[in-house]
């Protein structure tokens, strides 16, 4: 084995390069070598370089036959040529000083007993000239801010997503886009995207390192198939869960989902239990599809973490309130008890039907001053952690128009979390998206509210027992 290279400060190339090749540029509008070309040409703004022998031009830009006939200093290179050409490529890019390459290309590790011997030659390179690599067979990276792009999908099939906290590295590229659609569909924010395939060189450690002092960064997310250093993966967890959240999707669980892994990646998906052990010493949060890490991200990148499990639950709608009682019960939190002050006060102002304990009714006919009452003294309430407020929006007294700003302005500058819970299609949907807008996470069920707001509690934990 190749002795590996842990330098975190190496992977910065990658997402903020000065100067980018493509090499296997095309300007066959359905070949991989065009789409990276064009997303390049679309949005970065610093030095792009196209490489390919056969052309002198590809969408107006000037070509080069090759890396050595670049006449300036290269930083990272995209390498989308076929698996058989990538070991000379790469040995070119060493030569010319290239920081970073992602590879692209399939047919290595993953194919079988001959692509892992390719493999190990690109690795063996890596380590000559100083060279990282991401991947072979990889989608590659994103950055929301330096717009470095390699993702082989058109824009017009993926919007790229607005910028904001959450970074997600994948060792899956199908993975990683389901996830990129998600947000850009409901415009929430990504810093950083990796995609690293077979992680000859680079692997789902070093990213989390390099994530960990990332400053776009407040939560990293991360699917997986294998662990390809355990002991080191567990290391560097459990150090960078004291700094941000990290959210792990693991797969290959089942006899039927290992082999696929090792199929797909080349991955060893190692035993479920080994894998919780690690989940539950390193203080990361398991989750197991991909909506619950999307749900559970949103609420990490916007909300504070708790300071402990004592929730309080507002509502219109008496059985969303008990079935969030339930769902609280079943993650392990508490239905806070109100402080005495706090009934008192409210008690004077509501109707007689109004339930006052917790989860506090407010009745069918709640009108946004009812729900800003409640909501401005529990968020008071020193009993109280964490709130979700409950909003049936169908009901006549409620104003639509001034609801989310109600909300919004009555939280203050509380530093305590708040989630919503908007149940319902059309109506819901319109309020929750603003919501969102407003760094308030929204969900359409009390389940799914109720376990993103556990990812608040449970890292309040970890940071408080830190
Ligand atoms: N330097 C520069 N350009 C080169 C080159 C080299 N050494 N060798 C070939 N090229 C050019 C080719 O001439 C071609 O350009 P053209 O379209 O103008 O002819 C372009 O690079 C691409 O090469 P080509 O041989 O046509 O390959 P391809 O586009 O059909 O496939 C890959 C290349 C990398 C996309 C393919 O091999 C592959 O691995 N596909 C799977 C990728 C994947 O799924 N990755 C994992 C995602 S999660």
């Amino acid at each position: 084995m190749v002795e590996a290279l842990e330098e975190p400060g190496s992977i910065s190339p990658f997402f903020n390069p000065k100067s980018v090749a493509v090499i296997g540029a095309s300007s066959k509008q359905k070949k991989i070598g065009y789409v990276i070309a064009k997303n390049f040409i679309e949005s970065f703004t610093a030095k792009l370089f196209l490489i390919n022998p056969n052309a002198q031009e590809i969408l107006s830009h000037k070509c080069y036959p090759d890396i050595s006939s670049v006449p300036e200093n290269v930083d990272l290179a995209v390498i989308a040529v076929p698996a058989k050409s990538v070991k000379e490529v790469l040995e070119e890019c060493g030569k010319k000083g290239v920081k970073a390459a992602v590879v692209i290309s399939s047919g290595f590790r993953e194919s079988g007993k001959e692509g892992a011997g390719m493999e190990e030659e690109l690795v063996r390179i890596s380590r000559k000239y100083h060279l990282r690599i991401m991947g072979p067979n990889c989608m590659g990276v994103f950055s929301s801010t330096s717009m470095v792009d390699t993702l082989f999908i058109p824009r017009y099939r993926l919007k790229r997503p607005p910028q904001g906290k959450i970074a997600f590295i994948s060792q899956s590229g199908a993975s990683g886009i389901a996830f990129l659609d998600w947000a850009a569909g409901e415009r929430i924010g990504i810093s950083k995207f990796a995609s690293y395939g077979n992680a000859a060189d680079i692997d789902e450690a070093d990213l989390l390192e390099f994530l960990a002092r990332d400053e776009e960064t407040k939560v990293i997310a991360m699917y997986l198939e294998g662990v390809k250093e355990g002991r080191k993966f567990a290391k560097i967890a459990r150090e960078v869960t004291k700094e941000k959240p990290v959210i792990v999707l693991k797969s290959g669980i089942t006899e039927s989902g290992a082999k696929a892994a090792l199929s797909h990646t080349g991955s060893l998906s190692g035993t479920d239990e080994i894998f919780n052990a690690v989940v539950k010493q390193t203080g990361m949060i398991r989750v197991y599809d991909w909506e619950e890490m999307f749900d559970i991200a949103r609420a990490l990148a916007y909300q504070p973490a708790a300071r402990g499990n004592r929730v309080a639950v507002i509502t219109n709608g008496g059985g969303a309130g008990v079935m969030i009682a339930d769902e609280l019960e079943k993650h392990g939190m508490t239905i806070a008890k109100l402080s005495e002050k706090t009934v008192a006060e409210l008690e004077m102002n509501f109707p007689p039907h109004v339930t006052l304990h917790n989860p506090m009714d407010l009745g069918g006919d709640a009108d946004n001053e009812r729900f800003r009452e409640a909501l401005g003294a529990v968020i008071d309430d020193d009993s109280v952690d964490s709130l979700i407020l409950t909003c049936i929006p169908h009901t006549p007294t409620i104003d639509l128009e001034s609801f989310v700003d109600m909300v919004v302005d009555t939280k203050g500058k509380n530093d305590k979390p708040l989630v919503v819970c908007l149940p319902g299609g059309r109506v819901s949907l319109e309020i929750r998206e603003l919501f969102e807008e407003n760094g308030i996470p929204t969900y359409p069920t009390p389940a799914r509210a109720a376990l993103s707001l556990s990812a608040l509690v449970r890292y309040g934990g970890l940071k408080n027992s830190g």
